[in-house]
């Protein structure tokens, strides 16, 4: 999928340029963007929800894993919100929503295969209650930052952790990341 992507040095040098020069825009490490690629690849998922797009250097990873898999992907900031969908903007399967997760993830009809977590830490909780519903079988979430910010996501993780519905476990990878099985039974 890599070399059917035309321009893919180009994509990855404008955002290695943007993170270089441009603020606040806390992109996932190069491991953690690996990995997300590889899980992506691994579970070929037809929905992907992404919360926190940033500029949409974690979405481009999400997207270019398979043809058959739709990213939707939340960001709250006017700014990095129309910077992710000018980066962005040759992706056909990309839906971008504007707005709170806490907003958004209610409408949206879609059942997801894979989520991936990367917004307001305090607000993982939030997020993942509000998921629930919205996960097919075997769903996979992937949640970062658990490691470093393991005291806004203390609620989150204990949740997790200890409602049946599902299998987790953490990585020690770049900030911490929280790989999560969904099992409805
Ligand atoms: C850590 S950055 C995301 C980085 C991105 N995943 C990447 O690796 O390129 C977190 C983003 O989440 C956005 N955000 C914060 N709270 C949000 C919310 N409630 N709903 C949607 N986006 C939110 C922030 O504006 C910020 O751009």
């Amino acid at each position: 999928m890599q070399k059917m992507i035309k321009n893919f040095a180009d994509i990855l040098e404008k955002f290695d340029f943007e993170k270089k020069n441009l603020k606040r825009l806390w992109n996932i490490d190069e491991q953690t963007a690996q990995l997300i690629y590889f899980f992506t690849l691994i579970k070929s998922p037809n929905n992907i929800l992404e919360i926190g797009t940033s500029n949409g250097y974690s979405t481009f990873w999400l997207s270019i894993a398979s043809d058959k898999t739709t990213v939707h992907t939340i960001e709250s900031d006017k700014t990095r919100f129309d910077l992710a969908k000018e980066n962005l903007k040759e992706f056909k399967n990309i839906i971008h929503y504007f707005g709170k997760a806490e907003d958004i993830i209610p409408q949206i009809e879609t059942k997801f295969d894979l989520v991936f977590i990367d917004a307001c830490k305090v607000d993982y909780i939030n997020y993942l209650k509000l998921l629930i519903t919205k996960l097919n079988e075997n769903a996979l979430i992937i949640t970062d930052n658990v490691i470093s910010h393991s005291d806004s996501i203390r609620e989150f993780k204990e949740f997790i952790k200890n409602n049946p519905n599902f299998l987790t476990m953490t990585l020690a990878i770049d900030n911490g990341l929280e790989i999560s099985i969904y099992k409805k039974e």
